[in-house]
């Protein structure tokens, strides 16, 4: 069966007075119906723009798709008219997103703002919209909810609009839904009850997920794949068992060192990946991690590895690395 989206070579840049941004570049990957995939790496690697982009909601200028397809149940979104798109998003495709810009209206009911993509994609009465609204508040664990219905964002707290704002982004039974650092502004309690709720609606409705996070743990107990991505490439993808226990990329390796480990003997010190992020106005070359990697090669700097399966290793775990991490690691350790 072919997968339900494919992304290929895609490449998006920002062309700003300080220069051209390479956010996102020659990214491919593909993702199976009822996968989830867990996209990680450090802030600026260009997780949300390429996300965003792939549905046409970066703003052009200065946002530009340099190049790439971005095959979605059989169809290049990338070459969708602004129309096309318009009907694809909220309806294909949900969103989650943290960003205050994209959330509730404070001056909207819940039930309207929900009922709203009801009405637009599926042409809704509204008594139509308003008992789906309900069965919806009820799937994502809103109490009382008919009554909670009528009331305003700012009478919910933030796990409950958070509940909310998925409510929105499943509520047309999208085939596809984007999270984007959907739970890092809720505490752990809330964050775990959100992931029980997304872990108990892809049991129920089957939905394929792409979940954007910074929290390597949230991954961990969510995702069937994960992607790290640094400097707008992908670094390594595959299985998140195989990619946590066996990482063949200096980046996911750094990312795994730097979380704190509870333990017999307490918690380790956080270690910190040494030096700065890449600067994105420079013409993308070689690796783009090698100045930062202590175990980077001469070609690292000149020539971009490309993503490839890691030998040895369970299929499907791809990494972009022209050194063996295996092999260096065991050499710092003094193995044979
Ligand atoms: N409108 C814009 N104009 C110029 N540069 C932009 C614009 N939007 C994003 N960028 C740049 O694109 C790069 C990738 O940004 P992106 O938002 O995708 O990162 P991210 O991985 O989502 O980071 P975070 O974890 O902080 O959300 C960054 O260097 C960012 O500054
Ligand atoms: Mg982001």
């Amino acid at each position: 069966m072919a997968p339900l989206l494919e992304v290929r070579n895609l490449t998006v840049a920002f062309d700003t007075p300080s220069g051209t941004v390479h956010a996102v570049n020659d990214v491919s990957y593909s993702l199976e119906e009822g996968e989830t995939l867990g996209i990680v790496g450090e802030s600026g690697s260009g997780k949300s723009v390429h996300a965003l982009s792939m549905v046409g909601l970066i703003a052009s200028p200065p946002g530009r798709i340099v190049r790439g397809e971005v095959i979605f149940n059989g169809r290049n979104l990338l070459a969708l008219s602004p129309r096309e798109l318009f009907d694809l998003r909220g309806k294909e495709i949900g969103f989650v997103f943290q960003d205050p810009m994209t959330s509730l209206n404070p001056v909207l009911t819940i039930e309207r703002q929900i009922a709203e993509p009801l009405r637009r994609h599926f042409g809704m009465s509204a008594g139509q919209a308003r008992a789906r609204v309900v069965e919806l508040l009820e799937l994502v664990g809103i109490p009382d909810a008919a009554r909670r219905a009528r009331q305003y964002p700012h009478e919910f707290s933030g796990g409950m609009r958070q509940r909310v704002m998925i409510a929105i982004g499943i509520s047309c039974n999208p085939k596809l839904l984007i999270a984007d650092e959907a739970t890092t502004a809720l505490d752990v309690t809330v964050q775990a009850q959100i992931l029980d709720l997304v872990r108990d609606l892809k049991r129920k409705i089957g939905t394929t997920v792409i979940w954007i996070t910074h929290d390597m743990g949230v991954v961990a107990g969510l995702a069937d794949t994960v992607q790290v991505m640094y400097g707008g490439r992908i670094m390594e993808r595959g299985p998140v068992r195989s990619v946590f226990r066996d990482p063949r990329s200096a980046y996911t390796w750094g990312l795994l060192k730097s979380l704190p480990h509870g333990g017999k003997r307490g918690v380790n010190r956080l270690y910190q990946i040494p030096g700065n992020p890449p600067d994105l106005t420079q013409e993308p070359v070689g690796d783009p991690f090698a100045p930062r990697n202590p175990f980077a090669t001469e070609r690292c700097l000149i020539e971009t590895p490309p993503l490839l399966d890691a030998a040895d290793s369970v299929p499907g775990h791809k990494i972009a690395a022209w050194y063996d991490l295996r092999a260096e690691l065991a050499r710092m350790e003094g193995r044979p």
